[in-house]
């Protein structure tokens, strides 16, 4: 395979071990990358902090999943620890090369990370016996092949009352977003992707992955199929309203 070959989704999440390094330059360049994967951490911590029916034990359990080179997690421990909860935060990715740039950044003692596909998580150690008290998947649930068994698995990773939170591109059906994000990503996004990594594949693969995407109520009908409740989800603010959503989902609660 060469570096100008079109990433094909099966090829991923090895392929952004090319764009690894240049990652989070790449994304420090997108206004509001940050603040919006702030506000879906923020939705998760209100959810868990929210129930009254299921008390959390201390400290709570969170993935994660698709932690890329820790941005999200960032987010994550940012609005946990703004939360003051007690908490224990694991991040998990396919790329060996985004997890070595997660690692390489200072994280406090109560966060790790451990390799792994979203799809065998069953297979992971660093998960053996672990009861999730929710999972953050951002810009993760676009890229998995298998989206129906991927929900069923994640639910079953949740104790009862557990939460799953997506942030996720979805443009379908709404042929504003979709010019938009065209536009966008064509004219900014690609061309920004060869100034930092002198390579522009995987940026057209997320293109194409958006243009695939689930529309916002087919998401939620996966969602619910997969035995969510409480499915809800609402749009970030900015240029991309419409285009960037925050999913969420909780897995019901012994009855
Ligand atoms: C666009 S990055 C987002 C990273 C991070 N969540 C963030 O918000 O910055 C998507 C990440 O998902 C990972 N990924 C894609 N498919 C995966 C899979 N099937 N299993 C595990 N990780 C996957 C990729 O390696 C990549 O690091």
């Amino acid at each position: 395979m060469t570096t100008s070959e079109a990433v094909s989704r099966s090829q991923v999440p090895e392929a952004f071990d090319e764009v690894a390094d240049r990652y989070d330059l790449m994304v420090g360049l997108n206004p509001g990358y940050h603040a919006h994967l702030r506000a879906s951490a923020q939705v998760l911590v209100d959810s868990l902090a929210a129930d009254p029916t299921e008390p959390t034990a201390a400290p709570v359990t969170v993935l994660d999943i698709g932690c890329g080179s820790g941005a999200s997690t960032q987010a994550l421990v940012q609005t946990l620890d703004a939360a003051g909860l007690d908490y224990r935060l694991i991040g998990v990715d396919g790329s060996a090369g985004m997890l070595r740039e997660a690692r390489a950044k200072a994280w406090p003692a109560n966060v790790s990370f451990a390799q792994g596909r979203a799809e065998e998580l069953a297979d992971l150690p660093e998960l053996e016996d672990v009861e999730l008290d929710a999972i953050f998947a951002a810009y993760l649930v676009r890229n998995v092949q298998q989206r129906d068994e991927l929900f069923t698995s994640l639910l079953g990773r949740l104790r009862p009352g557990g939460i799953l939170v997506v942030h996720e591109y979805s443009v379908a059906g709404n042929r504003s977003a979709t010019a938009v994000w065209s536009a966008v990503c064509w004219g900014v996004v690609v061309p920004l992707g060869w100034i930092t990594s002198r390579r522009t594949r995987l940026y057209r693969y997320l293109w194409r992955s958006v243009m695939d995407m689930d529309s916002v109520p087919a998401l939620r009908t996966r969602m619910r199929d997969a035995g969510f409740a409480q499915v809800r989800s609402c749009t970030i603010g900015g240029w991309q309203r419409g285009i960037i959503h925050t999913f969420h989902g909780k897995r019901p609660a012994r009855s």
